[in-house]
């Protein structure tokens, strides 16, 4: 087979092939779009997935906000039960017939689809729908393209995109057309060019993983000068729109990104602040602002989402972010809890200690606020605040000092008799317990805090 057409033509499959944008007003869909969005709802029978702790409104409800976030117009949004999975269309017959009246109704031009949707079922679906077929991880994809901030993040989610679509190509689209008007991707090549665009994702993605490694590499000689910096290092996670990036701006006065659209965070945001200390001294920290979870996070994305998560792995402190007036609060809580527990921070050697913020107080009905309150005042480890309106604030504050001043450790150290200054050092910091002379040197066996011994490494 001849090369289709040489360098430009080659040029323009690769970015077709690898055209991380599919909302590209020049492509036929841009942003603002009519929306419908729904939510597959699998009861029983074959083809079950695993039963959800939250309702299937909640669901719903999350998947739109994902869609507005993306900027799309949600129009209609509906749950349709499926019993068994139709391997053609996901959705029995009358359903599509169904929906397909109600998408045109609703004039939608995008139909989100909050499931995993098989390259054959999204061709059925379109032409059978007359819209544009995205399905849950080619939306969060969407989103993670849209939020990436830093080099790693986005050369991690270019990748997870490639993968997505090589297994897309390879699958079934060798009898799709390419369409004029349609996405970049969803257009897909036609029989003859199959062949070159999948060598030319292969290479691609070579290509990126490479510089992928290479990216990595100067990340962690930055993060190896950082760990030397003389501060304890907090870190915000929490489920998606939970508001850690709006007590991210509260703790730091910073103007970061917050909006109501989901992920406004991908990549950590970092930012030194003071806290009032003991002693009348202030206490600098390092915060950390993270991206949002998601339950059921597409299998194609936890690289991308781990990438962002290393941070967390190294931070000091822990504070889990909740929404407490959203419905599924807990369920949500779980699923942050169950990826921190995989990537090893909640016990065992790599144990971070962590404090849980529950979030919106100001949203709360009196009960619930009273009951959450009492919650606080009896768990050390729990706090109710308000980033919106500043209530419980100070508190925290307060508590994120105490949790790192709580973290001591005994360590000894060899100083050289003569060295007053740093033996004065730890006695004002710490607890100093025994001073032995030994070979010349004194040993001095002293408990410290987490800051203080971040201190006393700079000194
Ligand atoms: P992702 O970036 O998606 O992970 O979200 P996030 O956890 O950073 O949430 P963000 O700070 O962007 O807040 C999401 C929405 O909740 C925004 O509309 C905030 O204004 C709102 N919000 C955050 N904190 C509070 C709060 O204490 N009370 C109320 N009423 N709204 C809040």
């Amino acid at each position: 087979m001849s090369e289709a057409g040489g360098p430009a033509v080659e040029q323009a499959a690769v970015e077709q092939a690898a055209g991380a944008r599919w909302f590209d007003g020049e492509q036929g869909v841009s942003f603002g779009s009519p929306a419908t969005v729904v939510h597959p709802e699998f009861v029983s029978g074959k083809g079950r997935l695993k039963p959800h702790a939250r309702s299937p409104e909640a669901r719903l409800d999350e998947i739109a906000g994902l869609s507005a976030a993306i900027r799309l117009d949600v129009r209609d949004r509906q749950v349709v039960k499926i019993r068994e999975k139709s391997p053609g269309t996901l959705f029995g017959k009358g359903q599509v017939e169904r929906l397909a009246a109600e998408v045109q109704a609703a004039g939608s031009e995008v139909v989100v689809i909050d499931a995993a949707v098989s390259p054959i079922q999204q061709k059925n679906l379109e032409t059978a729908l007359k819209a544009k077929v995205i399905d849950r991880t080619g939306l969060i994809l969407e989103i993670f393209g849209e939020r990436a901030a830093t080099s790693e993040g986005r050369l991690q989610v270019e990748l997870a995109h490639l993968e997505y679509q090589a297994g897309r190509l390879v699958r079934s689209w060798t009898h799709l057309e390419r369409q004029r008007g349609g996405f970049g991707f969803l257009g897909g090549p036609g029989e003859s060019q199959i062949e070159t665009d999948r060598r030319l994702l292969r290479d691609r993605i070579v290509r990126l993983k490479k510089e992928l490694e290479d990216v990595k590499r100067t990340r962690s000689l930055h993060r190896a000068r950082r760990q030397k910096a003389p501060h304890p290092v907090i870190a915000l996670v929490g489920y998606t729109n939970a508001g850690k990036s709006t007590l991210f701006n509260r703790l730091t006065g910073a103007d970061v990104m917050a909006e109501d659209l989901l992920f406004a965070t991908l990549d950590p945001t970092m930012r030194a602040i003071e806290l009032p200390g003991t002693k009348g001294r202030a206490e600098k920290v390092i915060l950390s602002d993270t991206v949002g979870f998601v339950s059921d996070l597409p299998t194609e994305l936890v690289a991308a989402f781990r990438a962002t998560l290393e941070e967390v792995i190294e931070a000091d402190l822990l504070v889990h972010v909740r929404d407490l007036s959203h419905p599924d609060s807990e369920a949500q809580a779980d699923d942050v809890r169950t990826v921190l527990n995989s990537l090893g921070v909640l016990e065992g050697q790599g144990a971070i200690p962590m404090i849980e913020v529950l979030n919106k107080a100001d949203r709360l009905d009196p009960d619930t606020h009273a009951a959450a309150l009492e919650r606080a005042q009896r768990d050390p480890d729990i706090l109710l605040v308000s980033a919106l309106t500043g209530e419980g604030i100070d508190t925290l504050k307060a508590r994120l000092v105490g949790s790192l001043k709580a973290q001591t450790q005994l360590v000894t150290f060899a100083l050289h008799p003569s060295d007053g200054k740093r033996l004065a050092w730890l006695h004002a910091n710490g607890e100093v317990l025994s001073t032995t002379e030994e070979g010349g040197m004194l040993h001095v066996q002293a408990r410290l805090d987490e800051a203080a011994r971040a201190r006393y490494r700079s000194l």
